[in-house]
């Protein structure tokens, strides 16, 4: 039978930390779906079609991996639905890790699903979207830290601050 994993996020926008996990994720499970989910405490910049040609863009063909999103849902019910026996996060340390934990064991309550955790890329431990919007919004440089696309999306989206 085909293991398929869930790459839940906002990708708001997607950054080259996502990409690192997901495709890590790609080689470990037979199938990945990367799920654009609705954070209640984030506020989108980016549209959810927006994000989802941004991540597909970033990724490539890559086989075994789609993009989705599911306005509105559970995530465990998206897991259930999908056939998706674990849930994969990157952690970039032990913030995220206290972040994340009590989500996936909330979600290990609701439905039995396993949340599998892969140390992020020390690269990109500095990088959040959050972040990356902030940066750029007051003029900082974020190449290298994002997918090209995303790069230049966030010039149409964001133009730099006039002096
Ligand atoms: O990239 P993010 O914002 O850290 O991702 C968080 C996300 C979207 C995965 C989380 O908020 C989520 O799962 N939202 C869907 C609704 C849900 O299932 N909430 C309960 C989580 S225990």
């Amino acid at each position: 039978m085909a293991t398929i994993c869930v790459c839940p996020g906002s990708y708001d926008p997607v950054t080259n930390g996502h990409v690192d996990v997901i495709v890590r994720a790609a080689a470990l499970f037979d199938e990945v779906v990367v799920a654009i989910l609705h954070n209640p405490a984030k506020s989108g910049a980016f549209s959810v079609g927006q994000r989802i040609e941004l991540i597909e863009a970033a990724l490539g063909p890559l086989p075994g991996v789609r993009v989705e999103a599911f306005a509105g849902r559970l995530l465990v019910d998206v897991c259930r639905d999908l056939g998706a026996g674990a849930i994969v996060k990157g952690l970039r340390g032990g913030t995220d890790f206290a972040y994340e934990l009590p989500m996936a064991l909330m979600n290990r309550h609701l439905t039995g699903v396993e949340t599998v955790f892969l140390p992020g890329n020390p690269a990109y431990e500095h990088v959040s979207s959050s972040l990356i919007k902030e940066v750029h919004t007051f003029g900082g440089d974020v190449s290298g830290l994002v997918p090209a696309v995303v790069l230049a999306a966030l010039h149409d989206a964001m133009p730099h601050p006039q002096p």
